[in-house]
C-alpha cells in the first residue's frame, strides 16, 4: 500500500496491519518516505489512536529498525527500569546497586539529560575517572563481576525513534499515548533485558500531569512489555514536586549515597525501595513484601553503597569519592535563598526549580553544552512544611557568582507559600501489571 492510503485509513480511524507499520517504519528510516507524510501520518495517530495490537506492533518494528542488544552473555535474570522522567530523579544511582546487591543483574544503558531534566550518565560522569562509553564485552564482564553497570546508548540503536521523536517534537504530536509508550519500549526492548520496571511519574513536573492519563500511559507500556514476551510492571509515583533535595549532578550523586547509607531524605529513600521491591519480584526474589524488606536490608547493612563503590570501580572511576563523598569539588560560590513571608509550602514548581539549576550551569540547553559537575541546588523547605519570612529554603550553587540573581528568582518563583498547612501528598499512587492496576500506600 501506498503511504498516501496509510495516512487515508489512519484518518478514518481505522487499524493499520502489522505488515504495513513495519512497511511504514522501514520506508521512513530508509528515507524513502519523506518527513511530511510522516508527519501527516503521527497527526492522524494523534486523534485516532492506535489499539494495543498496532502500538506493539509499531514498538516492536522501531525496535528492530537498528541494533538491538543480545544479554544472554550475563549470567541470570536481567532487570532494567525507567523513569519517564523528572528533576531531582537519581533513583537509578540506588536503586541499581540494592537490586545487584540481591542477586538481580542490571546491564543498563541510559541517557543525558536535555532541558530542565537531568540524565543518569552526566551525573554519573560527576565521579572522577567513571566511563560511560564502555565496550559490549567488557560491559557484560563488569555486570557478570559486580552484578550492574550504567553506560550511555552506543551505535545505531533504534533510529526509528530518533527521526519519529525529532518529527514528533515540531509537528505538536509529542503527547500522544501509543506514540510516547511506542517510543520509550522501543529502546526498552531493543536494550535487551528480561524484565522492566517503568517508573510512570505523575504531576506537575511529569509528561502525563494527571493520576489517568499516568495510569493510561503505563497500561500501554506493560501490555507492550508483555506482549513483546518481557515480565513488565509499572510504578505510578509523584513529580508533582522535585523528588529529594539535591538537584545538579555531583550534588543528586552524594545525595545517593546518603540515601544507600539509610540517611536519605523520606521521599527519596521511600520511591527508590518501592521500585527496588518491583525490580527483585521480576527478577523472581518473591513477593512484593518481601522484596521490600530485602531492600531496606541491602539499604541498612551497606550492601547496596558497596555495590554501587564495586561499580564505579569497575568503570573507571575512583570509588574512594563514594566511601567519602566529602572528596567531590564543591561549587567555588554559593547563595542562600530565603523564603519571602511566613506560612506552609504549598507547591515546589518542578520545572522552574529544574530551570533554576540549568541556569546555574547543572544542565545543558542544546546536546553539545558543556555541564558542570559542581552546579545545582539543595532544597531546605519541602512540600508542606512551615516557613518564618528570612529563613533558607535552598542553597544555590555555581562556578560564577553573576549566575545567582536569575537562578534564585527562578527558584524564589517556584515555591508557594500559603497561610493554611496543604493537605497531605501521595507519592506513590499505584502498581500496573498486566494483570490490573493496585493501589499503593
Ligand atoms: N521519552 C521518550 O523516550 N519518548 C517519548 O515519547 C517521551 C518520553
Amino acid at each position: 500500500m501506498r503511504m498516501y492510503d496509510l495516512i487515508e485509513k489512519k484518518k478514518h480511524g481505522k487499524r493499520l496491519t502489522r505488515q504495513e507499520i513495519g512497511q511504514m517504519v522501514r520506508g521512513f528510516v530508509e528515507g524513502q518516505i519523506p518527513d511530511y507524510q510522516m508527519s501527516a501520518m503521527l497527526m492522524a495517530i494523534y486523534f485516532r489512536g492506535m489499539d494495543e495490537e498496532e502500538t506493539l506492533g509499531l514498538t516492536l518494528e522501531m525496535a528492530s529498525s537498528g541494533d538491538t542488544v543480545d544479554l544472554s552473555g550475563i549470567e541470570g535474570i536481567k532487570v532494567d527500569k525507567h523513569s519517564t522522567g523528572g528533576v531531582g530523579d537519581k533513583t537509578t544511582l540506588v536503586i541499581g546497586p540494592l537490586a545487584a546487591a540481591l542477586g538481580v543483574k542490571v546491564a543498563k544503558m541510559s541517557g543525558r539529560g536535555l532541558g530542565h531534566t537531568g540524565g543518569t550518565i552526566d551525573k554519573l560522569e560527576s565521579i572522577p575517572g567513571l566511563g560511560t562509553a564502555i565496550g559490549r564485552e567488557r560491559f557484560f564482564e563488569i555486570v557478570n563481576e559486580t552484578g550492574i553497570a550504567v553506560i550511555g546508548q552506543s551505535g545505531n540503536m533504534v533510529p526509528a525513534d530518533k527521526k519519529l521523536y525529532a518529527l514528533r517534537d515540531v509537528t505538536a504530536t509529542v503527547d500522544s499515548i501509543p506514540l510516547i509508550a511506542s517510543s520509550i519500549m522501543s529502546k526498552k526492548l531493543a536494550a535487551g533485558s528480561d524484565g522492566i520496571v517503568l517508573d510512570v511519574k505523575t504531576g506537575s513536573g511529569a509528561f502525563m500531569k494527571s493520576l489517568e492519563e499516568s495510569v493510561a500511559l503505563a497500561k500501554e507500556m506493560v501490555a507492550i512489555g508483555t506482549g513483546a514476551g518481557r515480565r513488565c510492571c509499572a510504578v505510578i509515583t509523584d513529580m508533582d514536586v522535585p523528588l529529594g533535595c539535591a538537584i545538579g549532578n555531583s550534588l543528586e550523586v552524594i545525595e545517593a549515597i546518603e540515601t544507600l547509607k539509610g540517611h536519605g531524605p523520606e521521599d527519596l529513600a521511600e520511591v527508590c525501595l518501592q521500585l527496588c521491591a518491583h525490580m527483585l519480584y521480576m527478577g523472581g526474589k518473591g513477593d512484593i513484601k518481601a522484596c521490600y524488606n530485602m531492600a531496606k536490608e541491602a539499604m541498612a547493612d551497606g550492601r547496596g553503597l558497596r555495590t554501587l563503590a564495586a561499580m564505579v570501580k569497575a568503570q573507571g572511576g575512583d570509588d574512594s569519592y563514594i566511601l567519602e563523598p566529602e572528596r567531590f569539588k564543591k561549587a567555588p560560590f554559593c547563595r542562600e535563598v530565603k523564603a519571602g513571608e511566613d506560612g506552609y509550602i504549598a507547591h515546589i514548581d518542578t520545572e522552574s526549580c529544574g530551570i533554576a539549576s540549568t541556569m546555574l550551569g547543572a544542565g545543558r540547553q542544546k546536546k553539545e553544552d558543556p555541564i558542570d559537575y559542581s552546579a545545582g541546588i539543595r532544597l531546605y523547605k519541602k512540600y508542606g512544611e512551615k516557613v518564618k519570612k528570612g529563613d533558607v529554603i535552598g542553597i544555590l550553587y555555581a562556578s560564577k557568582e553573576e549566575l545567582f540573581d536569575g537562578a534564585s528568582k527562578k527558584l524564589l518563583s517556584a515555591y508557594t507559600i500559603d497561610s493554611k498547612a496543604p493537605g497531605d501528598k501521595k507519592l506513590i499512587y499505584a502498581r500496573v501489571t498486566k494483570e490490573g492496576v493496585d493501589p499503593i500506600g
